[in-house]
């Protein structure tokens, strides 16, 4: 087999991984002198690096997460009162194993959605399945969806280790499934951690800085 052939099978193969690195490799091999297992060993971390790399994309699609917010861009002078240490325990995803639960609640614009999205990114980046959702968002479809897609969404809820209902007290849907909320607010109560954001809107402060550099 020439080159050519050779990045053909390993398509076929579905071993994109060593097929796109293979030049490369191929050259370190001859500039090295390279023993064969060496170069074998840094071809297959290559297919395992690409394998891993596009599990934890499309993981991150599932999730249903616009963005991939982290607790390392979080500025924690900001709202000293904040449960700093909580949300750190949280991002170890401890809880998840535990199959416990957690409550953020407080005033807004104090990073609570930062917060939640952050611990449900990593989650992501672990190798958990996790769906994030606004809660309004998620009851409206509920409750206008057939029997049978209904029992479909509450497979979505329940399936995933990890589910994030951002604003659950915002949503206003909450009462056309009032018998179902309840039962979720059962649930979510058992085994909780509370955590409690008190302190200034980040929002507002973002805003008041535009406002002072918008020229008049
Ligand atoms: N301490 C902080 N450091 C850095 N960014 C922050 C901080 N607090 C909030 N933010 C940013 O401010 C914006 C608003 O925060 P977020 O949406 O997380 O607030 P919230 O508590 O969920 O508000 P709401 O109750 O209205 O939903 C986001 O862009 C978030 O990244
Ligand atoms: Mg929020």
């Amino acid at each position: 087999m020439n080159m050519n052939e050779i990045e053909r099978a390993l398509r076929e193969l579905r071993l994109c991984g060593i097929a796109e690195t293979l030049s490369t490799r191929v050259m370190q091999a001859q500039a090295a002198q390279q023993p064969f297992l060496e170069t074998f060993a840094a071809m297959l971390q290559d297919e395992l690096d690409r394998r891993r790399s596009g599990l934890t994309e499309r993981r991150f699609k599932r999730s249903g997460l616009d963005d991939r917010p982290s607790l390392a861009d979080f500025d924690w002078r900001f709202n000293p009162k904040l449960p700093r240490s909580a949300c750190f325990e949280l991002h170890t995803l401890k809880f998840i194993g535990e199959g416990a639960n957690a409550l953020i609640i407080g005033k807004p614009g104090t990073g609570k959605s930062h917060a939640a999205k952050a611990v449900a990114y990593q989650a992501t980046l672990q190798g958990y399945d996790v769906r994030y959702g606004e809660a309004d968002t998620e009851f409206a479809r509920y409750g206008l969806a057939s029997t049978q897609e209904q029992a479909e969404q509450l497979k979505a809820w329940v399936e995933p280790d990890l589910l994030v209902l951002d604003d659950l007290f915002l949503a206003r849907r909450i009462a056309d499934i009032s018998a179902e909320a309840t039962t979720i607010l059962d649930r979510l109560m058992h085994r909780c951690a509370m955590l409690q954001f008190e302190g200034k809107s980040y929002r507002l402060k973002e805003a008041a800085s535009r406002i002072a550099v918008t020229p008049v």
